[in-house]
């Protein structure tokens, strides 16, 4: 199946907001479906990673439809939520207005969601106590970069946190996952939301992404400490996890 939204290099950027800009309604949806639910209980570990206290400043970058800042918010952290995608924000907005309409608000405000790009952060150094990025890395024209900024803008002892589709070590389960994102995912692009093509730019992306090994390499290349990588469902997701110390 050729894909029409990998790009190599800067053009990708337009593309990715293209493709985000498409898919934004059935989002929530289609992420559910296509890792059968699972995606919840990732998420749920990044946050129990970050640690959050009452008050603490969290950024969510590449937030798309909210759902890590939202839980942020949720455990009192003062969070901001960054993503390029208007329509993706939209999304994110009217979730954090039916959270305040709704029974359960708790105490902590609303993430504030800001139009922007996770590679040039509108944040002054030191700005952050949590800087988490879930699936969104692997979007970036330039990975490298991203998690670049995500140092600049943590504050000494924040958490880094990193959560995305991975590259599991195993040849055989690879194979099986990889056919997963090859027929299943488009397939459920294709009859819930249209476009298969959407779908099959998971596995695009992922062939050029270095995945969990690489972003451990970097982080300690940013001289992070207590780096971890924490595979989930044997590395075909993962969590890579490192503190700031000045
Ligand atoms: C797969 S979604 C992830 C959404 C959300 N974090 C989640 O885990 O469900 C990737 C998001 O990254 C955003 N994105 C991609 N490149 C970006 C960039 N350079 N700057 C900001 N956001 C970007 C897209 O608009 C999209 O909302």
């Amino acid at each position: 199946m050729s894909n029409v939204y990998y790009a190599p290099g800067e053009a990708r950027s337009a593309r990715v907001n293209e493709l985000f800009g498409r898919i934004a309604r059935r989002y929530d949806l289609l992420n559910d479906l296509q890792s059968f639910g699972l995606h919840r209980r990732w998420k749920r570990r990044v946050v129990e990673l970050a640690r959050v206290t009452p008050g603490a400043r969290a950024l969510d970058l590449c937030c798309g439809t909210g759902d890590l800042a939202l839980a942020l918010a949720r455990r009192g952290a003062e969070v901001t939520g960054l993503d390029f995608s208007a329509q993706m924000l939209e999304v994110a907005r009217a979730r954090g207005q039916r959270r305040v309409a709704g029974p359960a608000v708790g105490s902590a405000p609303n993430p504030n969601f800001l139009q922007g790009d996770a590679q040039q952060l509108p944040f002054a150094d030191n700005s952050f106590d949590i800087v988490t990025v879930g699936y969104g890395l692997r979007n970036l024209a330039s990975w490298e970069r991203g998690v670049e900024e995500m140092r600049r803008v943590a504050r000494p002892g924040a958490r880094i946190i990193v959560l995305d589709f991975g590259k599991p070590p195993n040849a055989l389960w690879r194979t099986l996952y990889f056919t997963h994102l090859r027929i299943s995912v488009p397939v459920i692009g294709l009859l819930f939301c249209g476009s298969a093509s959407a779908y099959a730019y998971i596995l695009e992306s992922l062939q050029h992404y270095p995945a969990q090994l690489a972003v451990a390499e970097k982080m300690r290349a940013l001289k992070l400490k207590n780096v971890q990588v924490e595979n989930l469902v044997r590395g075909a997701m993962a969590i890579n996890y490192g503190e700031y110390a000045s």
